[in-house]
């Protein structure tokens, strides 16, 4: 069975003054052990959201890596100087895709960066508004897994048990404007299937969570979860709001607890 994962992404907000205290806020409002709860920080957060998440169960990321170990490459960070900070880690989101021009290819080596360095990546995918109304989503994002795959030299399913997809569409992203259920569900069996049709197994590509993300809240999470190839939600906005973020994994723990029922 796969896990219900919720992560929080808070993008450029939060100081390192007033982070720690809204992890603390998001921990006490979200207690459970039914839903694996991950919280990605700026960088200059990540020491003092640590701290604040110590006992919590609630795991830290990262938003962004550099693909190499080291070098003269000013104002990045390495996968290395999140040890002891982060275990989880944000790859490819449409934000940097757009500002910082990365690439499928650019994004694979993250990808393999972050794998090589026991960090969990959050391999975010989507289309752009475009592609979906030309009828292309699917392509697009078949397209975004396999490219990915090859550049981070992951066409085997050797890390099955450590990626985890994000399916973001771009024209969801912080517009209030939500993807329906049945259009995130089918979008997950597409990306489970890019993956076999790259040379993963079966059974490798049915272990990959893959959430939804794209203006999700209390109120509409539930319209993902009701879906069985739905693992969870990669939130924005809403993560920075202690109570919206209550009512998120409150709904995730009821669907980890059916879907556990189910499985007997
Ligand atoms: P949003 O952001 O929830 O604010 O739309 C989601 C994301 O960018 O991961």
């Amino acid at each position: 069975m796969r896990p219900i994962i919720i992560a929080a992404n808070w993008k450029m907000n939060t100081t390192p003054s007033d982070a720690g205290p809204l992890a603390s806020a998001i921990a006490a409002a979200t207690a459970t052990d039914d839903v694996v709860r991950v919280i990605c920080p700026p960088y200059v957060c990540l020491a003092p959201v640590r701290d604040a998440l110590a006992g919590t169960g609630i795991a830290v990321g990262a938003q962004d890596v550099h693909p190499l170990a080291a070098g003269a490459y000013t104002g990045e960070i390495s996968a290395g100087m999140l040890t002891g900070l982060a275990t989880w880690c944000i790859v490819g989101h449409s934000e940097r895709r757009r500002d910082q021009h990365e690439t499928d290819e650019l994004v694979g080596r993250k990808l393999a960066r972050c794998l090589e360095s026991g960090l969990r990546p959050i391999w975010c995918v989507g289309e752009q508004l475009d592609e979906r109304e030309a009828g292309r989503a699917e392509a697009v994002v078949r397209e975004q897994v396999e490219r990915g795959l090859v550049a981070g030299g992951m066409a085997n399913g050797e890390w099955a048990g450590s990626v985890v997809i994000a399916y973001e569409p771009v024209w969801a992203i912080g517009t209030g404007r939500t993807a329906r259920g049945a259009d995130a569900a089918a979008m997950a069996d597409a990306i489970r299937s890019a993956l076999e049709a790259n040379g993963w197994t079966r059974d490798a590509a049915a272990t990959v969570p893959v959430l939804y993300g794209g203006s999700v809240t209390a109120a509409s999470i539930g319209e993902f979860l009701a879906e069985p190839a739905i693992d969870g939600a990669l939130v924005g906005g809403a993560s920075l709001k202690p109570d919206e973020m209550a009512g998120i994994v409150a709904r995730a723990a009821t669907t980890a607890a059916a879907r556990r029922a189910a499985a007997g």
